[in-house]
């Protein structure tokens, strides 16, 4: 008998800003899941972000939030106590590279001792989208560069 139990996925990240690459694993992902979770978190080597947290969840909305299936929020603390609250038992993660596979593995592994429950899922980016990191977009955004070429759709209109 199939359970009733939901299947929620936390997608964690700074998201600064979302890029085509993240709205590809989010798409990708949804036939996965029952619901996932787009939630901000904090990277304390990251304190500073170049978008506040107001425009990221602004940009999130925008490009998620006409997905029944997704949810987008903030949180601060740890990834797996973010989890416990919203009910996730997956933690989503992109990998683009062999350098993403070896921070991810780290991160992984933390977060498998922290809460062995919780499993963390990760997609190979699609071809094409390896490339895009938002280090590189807000570099080509400070120096009034375009940058809608790495960004959903959906946030063309901002970004004219
Ligand atoms: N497509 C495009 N870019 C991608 C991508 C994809 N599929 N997957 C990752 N990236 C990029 C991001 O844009 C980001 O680029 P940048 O560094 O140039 O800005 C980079 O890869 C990785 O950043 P991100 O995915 O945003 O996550 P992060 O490594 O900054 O981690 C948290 C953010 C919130 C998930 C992490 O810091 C965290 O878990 N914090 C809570 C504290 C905690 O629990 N610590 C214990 C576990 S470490």
């Amino acid at each position: 008998m199939a359970s009733a139990v939901q299947r929620i996925a936390l997608y964690p990240g700074t998201f600064d800003p979302v890029t085509l690459g993240h709205e590809a694993i989010v798409k990708r992902a949804l036939p996965l899941f029952d619901r996932i979770v787009v939630a901000i978190g904090y990277n304390a080597k990251k304190p500073d972000s170049y978008f506040s947290l107001e425009q990221r969840l602004d940009m999130l909305q925008r490009v998620f939030g006409a997905l029944p299936q997704v949810e987008v929020r903030h949180y601060s603390g740890l990834t797996t106590d973010f989890c416990h609250q919203v009910g996730a038992r997956f933690i989503l993660r992109g990998l683009r590279s062999s350098a993403d596979f070896s921070y991810e593995r780290n991160i992984a592994q933390a977060n498998n001792t922290l809460a062995p429950e919780i499993e963390t899922v990760f997609i190979i980016s699609s071809p094409g989208l390896s490339n895009i990191n938002s280090s590189i977009v807000r570099d080509i955004h400070r120096n009034g560069g375009p940058i809608s070429a790495f960004l959903p759709e959906a946030l063309h209109a901002l970004f004219k």
